[in-house]
């Protein structure tokens, strides 16, 4: 296994683990609360009646180090995962739900705590971007097999040495540097969705990828690696860099490290694009600061950020690239078609009538209006928005339906929606307050010959 390691890598591992075994329980006390280390007890105490040899890894170290609370509770088990698994729910008198094929397990604690079980394991690789295969190992084939330096540590919970600390690769120093590293060459290869990882956890701790580690990625993504990766599997990765704490910081390295062309070719390549992706962050804002019906799905609108400027053939082929659900192509779809039909009002008329306010956002999903915000260079739209979330919404709704205008001998078509334009207005300008007075306004204007 050593020669698969870099030689970042083969330098570090001659240093490893000198001297005494470093204990971090006072660091989990002091750090942690008080029923997560009474848990990791609890876990421990069932490994030493099993005589199981049993860690805590990955994510929660890390962070553990770098004082970020993390619930998310990751336990390696030496030997089979899947009884000590067993015998950890009912320890705790939680639910457990294995994976026999992959040797894991997930155990679900009575308060909602989840507590993910692995077995011990070396993985090896059919097909680059296919998901492994499994065989028995040590903890420390288990750690080799991981992604970056600063996620391979693990805590022993068991033993004479328990709560000590296990740093094969001095990710400590890692830390310290503020630097992501890959563990061994063929790591973006065996696993492209580590090319998104790295911008992750690199954006999200404020690090810098490192030298070595970034030509890799650059060479991998040369190789069009990302190519080998399922629609899911590439928009999971996609949706997870959006929902960090500072999405564009994200977007930006994909772009510069030309990650979305693998979605599409056509995505952001202009800079008025980009700018107007810069912006979302202050509309953000903005939008805290008036009642909305619910709060913009963050994620969401910069996945329509991203869609927005593809043409529809591109549009359509990155959403099968992804294997979009139809549900989120065609919210996709809705919404950029409203906002192109906004961003054209306002383009064309300066001034809007309760009417056209009404239209508007009656149309436009929480996301597209936070969207067309940003995308808008005029300040009216801030201005209408705020009309119409704070005085027209709610009073606007007709009580009328579709099935109600076909009732009254109306036929669908466009002039459904010059009717409910008129009855958005009416309802605004307190012209109309009940159904029966809708009733009489239909008749009225759309029904008298
Ligand atoms: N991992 C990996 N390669 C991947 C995915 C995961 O090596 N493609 C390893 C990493 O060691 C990671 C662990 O599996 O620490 C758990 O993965 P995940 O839960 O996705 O990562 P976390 O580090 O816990 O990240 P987060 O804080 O975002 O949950």
């Amino acid at each position: 296994m050593h020669s698969m390691v870099s030689s970042y890598m083969r330098q570090k591992l001659n240093s490893e683990q000198k001297g005494k075994p470093q204990s971090v329980k006072s660091l989990i006390k002091a750090r942690l609360d008080e029923n997560v280390f009474g848990l990791l007890e609890r876990v421990a105490q069932v490994g030493e009646r099993r005589d199981m040899s049993v860690y805590v890894v990955g994510g929660f170290v890390r962070d553990l180090l770098l004082n970020i609370p993390n619930q998310d509770i990751d336990v390696v088990a030496e030997g089979d995962g899947i009884p000590f698994a067993v015998h950890l729910a009912e320890e705790f008198g939680g639910a457990v739900k294995s994976h026999e094929k992959f040797g894991t397990s997930v155990v679900t604690l009575p308060d909602g705590c989840r507590i993910d079980v692995a077995t011990a394991r070396v993985e090896y690789y059919q097909h680059p971007g296919a998901l492994p295969t499994v065989e028995k190992g040590s903890v420390t084939s288990d750690l080799f097999r991981r992604d970056f330096t600063i996620n391979c540590m693990a805590v022993k919970l068991t033993g004479v040495d328990a709560f000590c600390l296990i740093d094969f690769f001095n990710a400590a120093a890692d830390l310290k540097n503020r630097e992501i590293h890959i563990l061994h060459d063929l790591s973006f290869i065996d696993d492209p969705c580590r090319l998104f990882r790295a911008i992750r956890f690199e954006q999200r701790f404020g690090f810098k990828i490192g030298k070595q580690t970034e030509s890799l990625m650059r060479a991998a993504i040369k190789k069009r690696a990302v190519d080998s990766l399922s629609g899911t599997r590439l928009f999971n990765e996609i949706k997870l860099l959006v929902k960090e704490k500072r999405p564009m910081h994200c977007i930006r390295r994909m772009r510069e490290l030309d990650l979305l062309q693998f979605v599409s070719p056509e995505m952001l390549k202009d800079r008025e694009e980009v700018e107007t992706l810069e912006r979302l962050g202050s509309v953000f804002s903005w939008a805290s600061t008036i009642t909305l019906p619910r709060e913009p799905e963050i994620w969401r609108v910069y996945f329509l950020a991203l869609f927005y400027f593809l043409e529809e053939d591109a549009f359509l082929k990155a959403a099968d690239r992804l294997q979009l659900s139809a549900r989120m192509k065609n919210s996709l779809e809705r919404d950029r078609t409203t906002c192109r039909a906004s961003l054209r009002r306002l383009q064309f008329q300066k001034e809007w009538e309760p009417k056209e306010v009404c239209r508007t956002f009656a149309d436009l999903s929480i996301d597209a209006v936070i969207f067309l915000v940003a995308l808008s260079s005029s300040s009216e739209i801030k201005r209408y928005a705020n009309i119409y979330f704070t005085q027209y919404q709610g009073k606007s709704q007709p009580s009328l339906t579709g099935d109600d205008l076909v009732k009254m001998g109306m036929n669908p078509g466009p002039v459904f929606q010059s009717v409910f334009d008129a009855l958005r207005e009416a309802r605004v300008m307190g012209r109309v307050k009940t159904r029966e007075e809708e009733v009489a306004l239909v008749e009225e204007q759309f029904l008298k010959p």
